[in-house]
């Protein structure tokens, strides 16, 4: 008698609890217009997050590749796929892929990719394991905390100007 109410209660925190992180996780990994995998791009075909995001070790902004980059492979591969027909529609129309941010930083905060990459800081350190994911979500936190620690770790200053300008 006693065990089947555990039970019961277990199923119940169980059922909320996924509700919970359904509801969570789609908050934080928005659809985006075009179904792009970096689980695919990233994980399967490691396809370097450089040759995508090459700005990341040249200028503050990592920045999202652009259509040129993507038909280069698109004008054959998978070229009979929905959202690869959508791709080539926006690419021939010139007409740019409104792409939904994830990690954003207020304006208030200054932050520069080329700094930490150039320092050999990786990616998923601060993104999480993108190779693994088919939509981008936040898997891990990076707000003025966890920039701290690491700058406070790595001896970089910390006065407030350095990220608020
Ligand atoms: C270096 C080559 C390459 C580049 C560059 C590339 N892709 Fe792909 N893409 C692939 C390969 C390989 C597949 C997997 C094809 C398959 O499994 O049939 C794929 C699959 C896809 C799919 C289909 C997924 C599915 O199964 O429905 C989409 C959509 C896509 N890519 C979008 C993009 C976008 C957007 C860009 C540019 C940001 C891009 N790709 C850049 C190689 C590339
Ligand atoms: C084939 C090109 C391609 C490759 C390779 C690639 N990305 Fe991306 N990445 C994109 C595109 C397109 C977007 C925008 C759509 C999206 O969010 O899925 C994006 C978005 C992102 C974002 C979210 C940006 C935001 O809006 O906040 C991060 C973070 C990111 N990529 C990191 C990586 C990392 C880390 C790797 C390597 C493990 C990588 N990318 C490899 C094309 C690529
Ligand atoms: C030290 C932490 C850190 C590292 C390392 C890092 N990023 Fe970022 N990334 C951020 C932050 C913070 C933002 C949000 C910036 C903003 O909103 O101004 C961001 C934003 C992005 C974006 C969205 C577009 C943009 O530039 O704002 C992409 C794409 C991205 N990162 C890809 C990458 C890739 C690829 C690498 C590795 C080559 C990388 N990042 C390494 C912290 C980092
Ligand atoms: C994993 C470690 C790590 C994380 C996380 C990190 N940083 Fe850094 N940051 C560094 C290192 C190392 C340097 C020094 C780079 C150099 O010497 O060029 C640096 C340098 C900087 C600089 C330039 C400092 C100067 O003196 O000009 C700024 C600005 C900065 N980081 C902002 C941020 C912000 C904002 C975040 C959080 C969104 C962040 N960092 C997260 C390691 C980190
Ligand atoms: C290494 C980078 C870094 C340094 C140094 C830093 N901050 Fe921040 N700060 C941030 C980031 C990133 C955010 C945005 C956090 C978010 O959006 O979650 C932020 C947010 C804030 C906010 C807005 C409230 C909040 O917590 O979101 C205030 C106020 C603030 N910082 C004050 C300061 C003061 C005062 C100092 C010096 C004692 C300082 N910061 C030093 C990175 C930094």
């Amino acid at each position: 008698m006693r065990k089947a109410m555990v039970i019961g209660v277990l199923l119940v925190a169980a059922v909320l609890v996924g509700i919970l992180i359904t509801a969570f996780g789609r908050e934080r990994a928005p659809e985006q217009p075009i179904a792009f995998s970096h689980k695919i791009h990233a994980g399967e075909y490691q396809i370097a997050c450089l040759y995508c995001h090459t700005n990341a070790r040249r200028s503050p902004v990592a920045g999202v590749p652009s259509l040129q980059l993507c038909m280069g492979c698109h004008k054959i591969t998978a070229a009979d796929k929905p959202d690869v027909q959508k791709l080539k529609a926006a690419w021939e129309q010139q007409r740019p892929i409104a792409w939904v941010k994830v990690f954003d930083q207020p304006d208030f905060v200054y932050f520069s990719h080329q700094r930490h990459v150039t320092k050999g800081i990786t990616c998923q350190t601060c993104h999480g394991p993108i190779e693994t994911m088919d939509r981008v979500r936040k898997a891990v936190s990076l707000g003025m905390k966890e920039c701290i620690n690491c700058h406070l770790a790595k001896q970089v200053s910390i006065d407030c100007w350095v990220c608020h300008k």
